[in-house]
């Protein structure tokens, strides 16, 4: 399997409640690097334009205004066949329906503050990576 990139977001709910560290160690413990990291606050235009995809959804104005309610800690992770392995590790959108171990299942509070947001395809990937970081960040 090749080595690929993803996107990844500590939402608020896990920032807030003091988790970034155990998130973190869930992905290196799984095999995942990180290759570039930063804590941000993001304004609601930014949470809007990268949620744009969801605009019509009834959860979008809730969705937007949680990304803004903490800060937020983006990183990209580096691995083998990173963009499926960072979604295993996440678990289920929804945390009751996340297996056993995943981030969601131990961390997550509801299906909208559920403590991490993945990349869900390699064209994903590539948009929401470069939404965040210049190639000069990533530093595997
Ligand atoms: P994420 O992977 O960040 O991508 C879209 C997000 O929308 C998703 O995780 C959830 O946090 C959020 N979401 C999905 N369904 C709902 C819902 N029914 N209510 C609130 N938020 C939702």
């Amino acid at each position: 399997m090749a080595t690929e990139r993803t996107l990844s977001i500590i939402k608020p709910d896990a920032t807030k409640r003091n988790l970034t560290g155990k998130v973190v160690a869930k992905f290196e413990e799984a095999g995942l690097r990180v290759v570039a990291s930063k804590r941000i606050q993001l304004s609601t235009a930014q949470a809007g334009e990268f949620y744009a995809e969801h605009k019509e959804r009834p959860f979008y104005a809730e969705l937007v205004s949680f990304m803004v309610s903490e800060p937020v800690v983006v990183q990209v992770l580096e691995g083998e066949g990173a963009i499926a392995k960072n979604r295993e590790v996440m678990g289920a959108t929804d945390p009751a329906q996340a297996a056993d171990g995943t981030i969601r299942k131990e961390f997550a509070l509801s299906k909208g503050e559920n403590s991490v947001h993945g990349s869900d395809s390699p064209e994903a990937a590539a948009r929401e990576i470069a939404f965040f970081f210049s190639g000069l960040e990533l530093v595997g």
